[in-house]
């Protein structure tokens, strides 16, 4: 086990420069589409997060062969070996639904453990079974598994009845090498479902409307090797963008897209922050002295995401007044919360919104992190709380944070990795 230990201080401004690392949300996927095609798929900028490391651990046990060397990935799987993804695997990492779609779309077979809730939700996935069904699969829920079996997907048209990021990401690998065409509708839009189908374009796929709401495929018999770079992690830099906001710090973010963080940008802006454009993949914030207060709402991209709900309260902690944050898209997503009240928030909870009142003086406490987002926020909060902060269960952070404290340190955070 270990937990970070941060040095806080009211007074602390970060400042430097930082590498944004390439995006956990996109790659996951990307490295899945490797299930579609016996030839190598070549993956560029790739995070060094735990995620990875168990995303190609159930890759290797369904037969892939990999070599990563630093931020690059070479992946083939010339044979499917098993077409089980198992219970200890998904537990660990929902994003392991993933390998459904392509799985069954490569062999014909796929057992799959149901993933469980998780800390922001009970995060069903009906919507991938649904859509696997109209492409012709046949389903079954067995102890705790899913069991799916298609001699050869055919193409549907399918209309999701809300937006999922790994749904709609399930549903175009597994459509692209059905037989036909297949339309998906109401799809997610996030950037990195269209990272992952500009991945599968390259492979051979035909798909139309990229990035919008209604995306069509013609299944081919099959898809090749590709050549790819994983897209900036947008909610790292949107973590990095509210860090210098809340520190009135000066921060140079290099290596991203702002064309993603576009309603990031705009709220911090609106709560007085500077937001610079320095180069097409640069972008520089200069934090002020008073943050106004912004009501926010969280809704699919490209709304304000759900991902940077819990930094952002952080910053509202520090604004000059009241704030009302909604968040629409997971059921239980303010666990967050009572950790930030130990660290002497004032916020009050009432079903999908918090108030959170400011300008509130935090102090260090002894914090437990329940999710990835939400450790990052009490990272976040312990940088500009008096005193020590230990943020625990810090396995959490590292499913999607590439070394996080060493950066916050190289921009003048007090702030070190204890093993306990
Ligand atoms: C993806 O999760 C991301 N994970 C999440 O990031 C992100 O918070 C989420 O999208 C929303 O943007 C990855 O991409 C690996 P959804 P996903 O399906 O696909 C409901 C992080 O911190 N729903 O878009 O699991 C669901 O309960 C993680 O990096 C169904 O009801 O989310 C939720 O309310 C956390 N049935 C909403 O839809 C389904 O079959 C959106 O979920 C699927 C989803």
């Amino acid at each position: 086990m270990e937990k970070i230990r941060i040095l806080g201080d009211h007074n602390l401004r970060l400042k430097g420069e930082v590498k944004i690392s390439g995006s956990k949300n996109a790659v996951l996927p990307a490295i899945a589409a490797s299930l579609l095609t016996q030839d190598k798929v070549r993956l560029g900028n790739i995070p060094l997060v735990k995620d990875v490391f168990s995303m190609l651990t159930l890759m290797k046990e369904l037969g892939s062969d990999y070599d990563l060397k630093k931020n690059a990935l070479t992946i083939q799987v010339k044979k499917i070996l098993s077409e089980e993804a198992s219970y200890e695997l998904v537990r660990v990492m929902r994003a392991s639904i993933l390998v459904l779609g392509p799985l069954l779309a490569r062999s014909g077979k796929a057992i799959v453990a149901l993933p469980g809730g998780c800390a922001i939700g009970s995060r069903p996935i009906d919507l991938h079974i649904a859509g696997l069904q109209k492409l012709g699969a046949s389903i079954t829920l067995e102890h705790g598994y899913i069991k799916a079996e298609a001699e050869r997907l055919q193409g549907a048209d399918i209309q999701f009845e809300k937006k999922t990021v790994t749904g709609t990401e399930n549903l175009v690998m597994a459509a692209s090498l059905a037989r036909g065409e297949t339309v998906l509708r109401n799809c997610a839009r996030e950037p990195e479902v269209s990272n992952l189908c500009e991945l599968l374009v390259k492979m051979g796929a035909q798909i139309e409307g990229i990035g919008e709401e209604v995306i069509r495929i013609k299944g081919a018999d099959e898809l090749g090797g590709a050549v790819h770079e994983i897209i900036p992690d947008r909610i790292e830099a949107g973590t990095f963008l509210v860090a210098g906001a809340l520190t009135q710090g000066d921060i140079t973010l290099i290596d991203i897209q702002p064309v993603h963080l576009i309603t990031i940008i705009e709220k911090l802006r609106y709560s007085g922050a500077v937001i610079e454009t320095i180069k097409d993949d640069v972008l520089r914030v200069i934090g002020s002295p008073e943050i106004k207060p912004q009501d926010i709402t969280t809704s699919p991209y490209p709304g304000f995401p759900t991902d940077m709900q819990a930094q952002f309260m952080v910053l509202m902690t520090q604004a000059s007044g009241t704030s009302i944050i909604t968040e629409t898209i997971f059921d239980r997503r303010f666990s967050h919360v009572n950790e930030l009240l130990r660290l002497g928030a004032n916020i009050e909870v009432s079903g999908d919104k918090a108030l959170v009142k400011g300008k509130t003086p935090l102090s260090g406490a002894e914090v437990i992190a329940t999710d990835l987002r939400a450790s990052a926020s009490l990272i976040l909060a312990g940088l500009i709380a008096g005193g020590e902060t230990n943020v625990n269960e810090v396995e959490h952070i590292d499913r999607g944070y590439e070394a996080i404290e060493e950066k916050l340190k190289s921009l003048g955070a007090r702030i070190e990795r204890i093993k306990i």
